[in-house]
């Protein structure tokens, strides 16, 4: 990648410089009662409209900003020896400087707020599941998972817990100085492993009650975890039966990782003008995974935002628009839970929806939107849901609904009891006949093959379906920036229901992912 064409601006040398020469105003809270009357607000501005705002977006602008993406990923090569936006790397600081930078050349139609945080990040060097005298090779580390007391090999018999083991009372006193062999389900992995640590485990296993592997996460690191795998159900089963048969399972565990916190931030833009009582609120996501640049994941996404926000820029709105790129997304969603826990229960209810722009470009794509219900997540999502449908359809295209069960920053909101929804184009999914013959592309291949993969780069995006899905965006962008009307307004009640409802109980059970990582 030749860097000639990219202007080493300003931009680039501070990102170059590291982390310290990162300057930013520090600031918790969101808006409150911006001032409309702010000067810079040129008249003559045409009220934003929806055909206005999506004629502007063309997918040769798009793809520009990928290639300053893609540079921008190269800046972490030192460190990590290939491009990478991961949070903590020079190449997600460059990309935090560049949005900054752009939302900087608009003047003063947006005020842009920098909401730093600790994130909690992990990283396994070694891991080994012994069962028996053999290597467990579909067992994974789970995610924030502590190492093994010294970084060293642990030996312990395998012992079964009771239930779904989210008491204390499932695990029995003979867990102490073994390995915890734990049934997936019901409560948080973290839990499980907390629990086991408690009991006297030095070390557990969470394996799956159905086929499949389970690459999990333990979230919030806790100081009673233990090192903690998943194992696939087909693997498990035998030594559930042996164990239930009364046998000893001697094993061995060793994981060396590290779990590390580190300082990242959110990017908040809000237009000056537009009532800022009724905003109507969009986020992607700033960073990658390690492994590689995510261009598609999430850089897709997060442009097309920088592209409609300096669009609208030429354009007057009458309710206030607010975007934000969330930092830690790949680390579990960190950065929006971090946001709309911040928000005090006035500042919540100004938010009438927020739209999750998550991958919008995959290879193999297909035109994907969240199954958003209003008797499962707070109502106006599924008027949200409709109002993509209702595009596609209009341009004679195909969709169709995916689960919506916490994969991406949405997930913060639907909890905090705010109208949520959004599209994508697929992640390591794949993709089937039916869907083939629905969108184009190949059935049996994986909607994204580099997903969360070093070969998630400039190759990895259709532009069709981004420029198709950028226009999806400016109309939801435009839509709510000019009215309401027709939406439902947010319910008096809907913040302290939020955490107590029966409908937030059974988002809860049904929500099983922190982002790209099973949580229960
Ligand atoms: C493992 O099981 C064997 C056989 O029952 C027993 O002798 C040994 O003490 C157990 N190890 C631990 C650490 O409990
Ligand atoms: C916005 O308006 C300015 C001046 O009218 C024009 O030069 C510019 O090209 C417009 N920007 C976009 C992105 O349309
Ligand atoms: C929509 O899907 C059907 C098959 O279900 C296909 O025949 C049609 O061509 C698709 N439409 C578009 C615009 O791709
Ligand atoms: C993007 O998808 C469209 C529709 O399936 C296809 O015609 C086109 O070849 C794809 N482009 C790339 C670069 O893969
Ligand atoms: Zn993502």
């Amino acid at each position: 990648m030749t860097l000639k064409g990219f202007a080493l601006s300003g931009l680039a040398a501070l990102a170059l410089s590291g982390a310290t020469a990162l300057h930013v105003p520090e600031q918790q809270q969101v808006p409150i009662g911006v001032d409309s009357k702010v000067q810079g607000l040129k008249p003559g501005k045409p009220l934003v409209d929806s055909d206005a705002l999506q004629a502007t977006i063309n997918s040769k602008n798009l793809f520009a900003r990928a290639k300053k993406l893609w540079w921008l990923a190269h800046m972490s090569k030192e460190e990590y020896n290939h491009p990478t936006r991961v949070i903590g790397s020079k190449g997600h600081l460059g990309t935090f400087l560049y949005i900054s930078q752009t939302l900087g050349t608009l003047g003063d139609y947006y005020r842009v707020w920098h909401q730093p945080f600790t994130a909690v990040t992990g990283y396994v060097s070694e891991s080994r599941l012994v069962l028996d005298q053999s290597v467990a090779q579909h067992a994974q580390p789970m995610s924030l998972t502590p190492p093994t007391k010294n970084k060293e090999p642990v030996h312990g018999n395998l012992t079964l817990v009771s239930n779904d083991g989210c008491d204390a009372g499932d695990y029995p006193a003979l867990v102490s100085g073994n390995i915890a062999f734990i049934k997936r389900g019901t409560c948080p992995f973290g839990t499980k492993s907390e629990l086991a640590g408690k009991a006297g485990a030095v070390a557990a296993v969470v394996y799956n009650y159905e086929d499949g592997p389970v690459a999990g996460t333990l979230g919030e690191p806790s100081r009673h975890h233990v090192a903690t795998f998943g194992l696939p159900g087909e693997d498990a089963r035998p030594f559930v039966q042996r164990l239930q048969a009364g046998e000893t399972i001697p094993s061995i565990a060793y994981v060396d990782s590290v779990v590390d916190q580190i300082v990242t931030r959110n990017i908040v833009a809000q237009t000056t003008q537009g009532d800022p009582e009724n905003c109507v609120m969009l986020g992607g996501h700033s960073d990658s995974v390690d492994a590689g640049p995510g261009i598609n994941d999430d850089g897709s996404g997060s442009l097309t935002l920088l592209e409609i926000a300096v669009n609208l820029a030429n354009f007057t709105v009458n309710n206030c628009v607010r975007f934000a790129w969330w930092s830690a997304e790949e680390e579990g969603l960190l950065g929006s839970y971090h946001y709309v826990k911040s928000l005090s229960a006035e500042e919540n209810r100004k938010i009438r929806l927020f739209m999750d722009y998550d991958m919008l470009a995959s290879p193999n794509f297909a035109y994907q939107i969240y199954d958003a219900r209003n008797d499962e997540h707070p109502v106006g999502s599924q008027e949200l849901r409709d109002f993509y449908v209702d595009w596609y359809t209009r341009q004679g295209l195909n969709y169709t609904f995916i689960p919506f069960d916490g994969r991406s920053d949405y997930d913060g909101f639907i909890r905090g009891g705010i109208p949520a929804g959004g599209i994508a184009t697929g992640a390591e999914g794949v993709k089937t006949v039916e869907e083939a013959a629905m969108f184009g592309g190949e059935d049996g291949v994986p909607y994204d093959v580099c997903y969360h993969e070093l070969c998630d780069n400039l190759q990895n995006l259709n532009l069709t379906a981004w420029e198709v899905n950028s226009k999806l965006v400016a109309h939801s962008v435009a839509t709510f920036a000019r009215s309401f009307e027709g939406f439902p307004k947010r319910a008096v009640d809907d913040i302290t229901l939020a955490a107590s409802s029966a409908k937030h109980d059974a988002y809860e059970k049904k929500a099983k992912y922190r982002g790209s990582k099973l949580f229960i």
